[in-house]
């Protein structure tokens, strides 16, 4: 494989710091051209003097003194503000984008890389919420290959290799979360701690928080709706307490293809960056003998009824994924600074897709107008569900 240069979006972050550990493994595969933070400049510093970039950007302009003083004498670039990522992202010295950013912010990014025809390894489920339809369209137009890092997703990208058969369902795992045995009584004094603390995967707190409330499976569902054209009846969810089984595919002729290894997001991260290719990782090895058992349920939606509010507004269409999405974000945040109750987040989220104005065709204007007045809406609401 020629040696790919990459620009990693939100390098800072919990996917990015692993995409650099996959770095750091393979420097004959590797270069890395840019780097980018939101505000953590002392990592994003430390990791421009360590992997040598020819540009960062920190996006928060109060930072971007610090980053620059620091980078200076190394000779390597620094800028502010989305739109630096926008342009660096479409220039010649990029081949592929690791989008890592967390949240919608992720979307603008992520377009200005396609309309270049960059390949994406896609971690930034988010811009596929917000805007799927167009997204998938704008790949193939402008012949950008979008790869899949979010596990479920690789996983199933990783069965369907070598594949031409129709799929007749797909079996998106999850492992449940940490209240998966909590009575609904129970869920209503979730704190920010217990939902912060997951059990199988170290995450960003955003993308935890709605793994707790199995939003993120149904962000999933809708991620894997437009990754691989498939109805959204014909997306099943199953619970997989041992999160060892990562997603499967059902074929026509009943044959079922899972893909299977230890927790580790450095597996499909690297898969991603590596595609078609698959070489080594350093990383532990599944042992058969030790796994006591593979469990499955079913998702019990009225204890989690953010993953029916995700069906529902897959099943809407237009923009109504990009309202649950930007009320979702507003919900999330609010949670975590204290503000509302771990239940109701769902109830601030049915609120406002009730309200948000709904366009069956929605062009990417109309998605920014969206999230924007989505948000506006959840922040009203809010109100209402103080603590
Ligand atoms: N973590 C996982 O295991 C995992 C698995 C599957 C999919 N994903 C998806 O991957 C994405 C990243 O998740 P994560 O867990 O890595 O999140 P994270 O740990 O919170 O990191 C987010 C990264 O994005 C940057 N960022 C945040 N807001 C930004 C903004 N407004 N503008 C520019 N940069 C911004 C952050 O910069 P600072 O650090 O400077 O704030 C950080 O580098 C999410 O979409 C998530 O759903 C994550």
């Amino acid at each position: 494989m020629d040696k790919r240069h990459i620009a990693i979006l939100g390098s800072t972050g919990s996917i990015g710091t692993q995409a650099l550990d996959v770095v750091a493994q393979h420097p004959d595969l590797f270069e890395v051209e840019l780097l980018t933070a939101n505000n953590n400049s002392r990592l994003l510093i430390e990791q421009a003097r360590r992997f040598k970039p020819n540009a960062v950007v920190i996006c928060n302009e109060e930072k971007y003194v610090e980053v620059s003083e620091a980078l200076d004498p190394l000779y390597i670039k620094v800028f502010t503000g989305i739109e630096s990522v926008c342009d660096i992202v479409a220039g010649s010295g990029v081949d592929m984008v690791l989008t890592a950013m967390v949240g919608f912010s992720g979307l603008k990014p992520t377009v200005a890389a396609i309309r270049a025809g960059k390949a994406i390894a896609l971690a930034n489920k988010e811009t596929l919420v917000a805007a799927g339809e167009l997204i998938m369209s704008l790949s193939r137009e402008c012949k950008a290959p979008i790869i899949p890092v979010d596990s479920e997703h690789s996983a199933i990208f990783q069965c369907l290799q070598g594949e031409n058969a129709d799929i007749e369902k797909l079996l998106l795992t999850g492992s449940g979360g940490p209240f998966r045995d909590f009575s609904q009584e129970e869920m209503s004094s979730v704190t920010r701690e217990m939902a912060l603390n997951h059990p199988r995967w170290k995450m960003g707190p955003k993308v935890t928080i709605d793994s707790a409330s199995l939003m993120n499976k149904g962000l999933e569902v809708i991620e894997a709706r437009w990754l691989f054209g498939v109805r959204p009846q014909d997306i099943e969810v199953v619970i997989h307490p041992q999160s060892i089984i990562h997603s499967m595919v059902q074929f026509t002729d009943g044959s079922v293809i899972a893909q299977m290894s230890n927790p580790d997001m450095r597996v499909p991260i690297q898969y991603a960056l590596t595609y078609p290719r698959r070489t080594t990782l350093n990383n532990s090895r599944l042992d058969f003998p030790t796994l006591a058992q593979l469990t499955f349920e079913k998702p019990d939606t009225r204890k989690f009824p953010c993953l029916k509010l995700a069906y529902e507004a897959l099943s809407c269409g237009g923009n109504a994924t990009c309202i649950l999405n930007g009320a979702n974000e507003v919900a999330v945040k609010a949670f975590l600074e204290g503000r509302i109750r771990f239940t109701s987040i769902p109830s601030l989220i049915e609120e406002t897709l009730a309200e948000g104005t709904f366009i069956k065709k929605p062009a990417l204007e109309d998605i920014f107008s969206t999230d924007f007045e989505a948000k506006r809406i959840a922040a009203e609401k809010l109100r209402k569900f103080l603590i």
